[in-house]
């Protein structure tokens, strides 16, 4: 059982009659009171792993600050919390900038990425003060220099390609050669000093970001010294992507690891008076939240199929690139391990890649019972969908033991909201 509950939120335990218990609320009551499948959120782990990040990067490097990559969890509620905690916000698109304002971030804490950064938010990072604009493309600066009024001056970072390829699945790797996003060094060098030229843009920096879920940390160590090759700056971005742990065999670097590797070559390669900012995501929520589905139907076969009342709609990561996540009976923690059966969970959309998943022991499976997947907490609620006519679900925060809905269920009406036929 430690095992199992070592993949949920730290202080999740189960109530004496062996069910779930997340922020101190139990998954049974969770699913009364705020129906199923819903996405439970412990806030003080989640408060617990920005302070951690916060901390630790501090204590490394002074000059710092930690970012929140909003992308992974884009609620309103989640990046409260992080400025709450004295954290800044990646925003990646208009969207986000307009959820991580209403959050109550500084604008200046801000900083604005995309490899297709539209008019619309350019106009949206400029009109609200956004704190830096990392420049992925010699397009970005003519739109920012259309944009700038006269008279002001935006901050921006040129986002580099380091051309390294780090060890996970293909469709979350950025830093390699032929990546969408960023400049190869000399296309960098080019167009800093166009943007040094420019009455509107001041060059503040550099931002490197190799991909993401990476299990290793020596990708993110190798990323810093392309840097240091384009001359000396104030600011320094060195991205996210630490791996997040979802299955039992996951043994992701811990944070001050990370942070050891990472700072370690800003310190052979950097200068010692810049900033430096790390843009966490998935490390940063992953583990905070997991997700309550109920059993709808079990088919047994050659492979016994355990079919919930989600699946695609609210978790791609499996579909997308193949992440595998664990599950348990809510109801009967103690249980997991040896005992159960083998199944196949899988959602209720009309997809057979619709697996959340591929073969897990599960306890005397019914219908009708409570299934919790853990490390639901990033990149779930953002990719969440409408497949099928669902309603996208809503979000609990649980703590102390008091849960409280930050993002309601979609209703049939949001369903038709945008018809205008
Ligand atoms: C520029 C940038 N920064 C930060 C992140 C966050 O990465 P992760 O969620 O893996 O920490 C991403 C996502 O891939 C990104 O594109």
């Amino acid at each position: 059982m430690d095992a199992l509950l070592s993949l949920f939120p730290p202080g999740s335990e189960p109530a004496a009659d062996g069910m779930l218990r997340i922020g101190g609320c139990r998954a049974d009551d969770l699913a009364d009171g705020f129906g199923t499948p819903v996405l439970v959120v412990d806030e003080t782990a989640l408060r617990a792993r920005a302070r951690e990040y916060r901390d630790e990067l501090a204590a490394r490097w002074p000059r710092s600050r930690v970012v929140f990559a909003s992308k992974a969890f884009p609620c309103t509620a989640v990046q409260r919390v992080m400025a709450e905690e004295g954290l800044g916000l990646d925003v990646a698109g208009a969207g986000e900038i307009v959820t991580a304002l209403k959050a109550g971030v500084d604008p200046r804490l801000v900083v604005h990425h995309g490899n297709a950064k539209t008019d619309e938010e350019i106009g949206m990072a400029v009109e609200h003060g956004l704190g830096l604009v990392v420049v992925d493309n010699a397009d970005d600066v003519d739109r920012l220099e259309a944009t700038v009024p006269a008279g002001r001056a935006q901050d921006v970072l040129v986002r580099v390609l380091p051309g390294i390829t780090a060890e996970t699945h293909a469709h979350v790797l950025t830093g390699h050669e032929g990546s969408k996003f960023g400049l190869p060094p000399a296309a960098a060098a080019e167009l800093i000093a166009r943007i040094e030229r420019s009455p509107r843009l001041t060059m503040r920096g550099l931002h490197v970001h190799v991909g993401s879920q990476i299990l290793d940390v020596e990708p993110f160590a190798q990323s810093v010294a392309p840097l240091a090759a384009l001359g000396e700056f104030p600011v320094y971005d060195l991205g996210g992507g630490l791996g997040a742990r979802y299955t039992y065999a996951d043994e992701p670097p811990a944070v001050g690891a990370y942070l050891d590797a990472l700072i370690g070559a800003a310190r052979e390669h950097l200068p010692a008076a810049a900033e430096v900012i790390i843009e966490p995501g998935r490390s940063m929520v992953a583990s905070a939240a997991a997700t309550l589905y109920r059993i709808v139907t079990i088919k047994r076969g050659a492979v016994t199929f355990v079919a919930v009342d989600g699946g695609m709609g609210d978790n791609l990561e499996v579909a997308l690139f193949d992440q595998r996540f664990e599950a348990a009976m809510a109801a009967r923690l103690d249980a997991a391990g040896d005992e159960g059966e083998t199944v196949t969970v899988v959602g209720r959309h009309c997809e057979s890649g619709d697996v959340l998943v591929d073969g897990v022991r599960l306890d005397a499976p019914r219908v009708g019972d409570l299934l919790a997947v853990p490390a639901t907490g990033a990149y779930c609620f953002t990719m969440a969908n409408n497949y099928n006519g669902t309603r996208r679900i809503p979000v609990a925060f649980a703590a102390d033991g008091e849960a409280r809905l930050v993002v309601r269920r979609e209703t049939w009406d949001d369903l038709l909201a945008r018809d205008v036929e």
